[in-house]
């Protein structure tokens, strides 16, 4: 039985959780044709136009030098004209394996209009690559990918944020198909639209969070399943985007530059933290975590 947690009662002991596979590689959309060109979330306010191409495009190819260092597996799709927030690779798709170890990706349903016709790219580029690929159509319910849906590193346990982009509905049909236990967190703050702009999990015990993105049973949920809960400063999170960084093997943390406080946290916790600059792709409410798509 695959279940959905609301409340932090129900949801099962860590250790009696599944473990799952390390991913193996991360996909990544080329920047060409990036840019801001509506607004629809508060982030892109007064940005339209305003983007640098020049230093956006030397800003993704920084971060794919940095995940090379890393030692990462780095997959590249060209960018579509006409779809300016493709780069973020995060939204349109979530892939699993099933439990036979099959490959299969999960279609999202965007929440926006603007960025419906990037989904269908993915769609052929995951088929390429032998994925099964599911269609979820009946009843239409918006869910956007990796963007609100993180793993538990290691574990078989679902963490999906829902009320701006992704809708309640789709919490019980992702536990289904995936087959996996989900705990969902209710988002309630518009600067914190997508669960990878609040919540950001470095290892199996650690994660960063913003507090006032979260209800209080939230919050109760993510101190009960991450023994190294840190909040981060308001500030970080929303003008420095900190909560969207990524952490792909336990120990480099690859985020925004300037984040001071939390940077020295994470420091002295052990991680060695590895500053990027994205401020191009901050105008449109995204930064390092959502212009990489996971893939096991
Ligand atoms: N402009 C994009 C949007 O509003 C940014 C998406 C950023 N993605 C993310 N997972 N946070 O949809």
């Amino acid at each position: 039985m695959t279940r959905v947690h609301l409340k932090n009662t129900t949801i099962p002991e860590l250790d009696t959780i599944q473990r799952r596979p390390v991913e193996q590689a991360i996909l990544m959309v080329e920047p060409t044709h990036y840019d801001v060109l509506y607004e629809i979330n508060p982030h892109m306010a007064g940005m339209i136009g305003t983007v640098d191409k020049e230093l956006a495009k030397q800003q993704w190819t920084h971060l794919t030098e940095v995940y090379r260092q890393i030692g990462l597996d780095l997959k590249i799709m060209p960018g579509v004209e006409g779809l300016p927030d493709m780069v973020f690779c995060a939204n349109q798709t979530f892939p699993f394996l099933d439990s036979t170890g099959r490959r299969r990706v999960i279609l999202s349903k965007m929440a926006s209009p603007y960025r419906v016709d990037e989904v269908p790219y993915f769609a052929e580029w995951y088929e390429k690559q032998g994925y099964d690929v599911i269609e979820q159509t009946d009843p239409a319910v918006d869910f956007e990918g990796m963007g609100d849906a993180i793993w538990h590193p290691n574990k078989q346990l679902l963490y999906i944020g829902y009320g701006f982009r992704t809708q309640a509905p789709a919490l019980q049909r992702a536990a289904d198909c995936i087959g996996c236990d989900v705990v969902g967190l209710e988002l309630v703050n518009p600067h914190f639209y997508h669960l990878d702009t609040c919540l950001c999990v470095l290892n199996e015990q650690t994660a960063i969070f913003v507090r006032e993105a979260f209800t209080e049973e939230g919050i109760t949920i993510l101190m009960r399943t991450f023994q190294n809960l840190i909040e981060v400063p308001l500030h970080e999170a929303k003008e420095g985007f900190v909560t969207n960084g990524f952490c792909p093997d336990g120990q480099h943390f690859v985020v925004q530059q300037g984040n001071k406080v939390t940077k020295h946290r994470l420091e002295s916790d052990g991680f060695t933290v590895v500053e990027v600059d994205t401020s191009e792709f901050m105008k449109s409410g995204g930064s390092v975590f959502c212009m990489k798509m996971y893939l096991p």
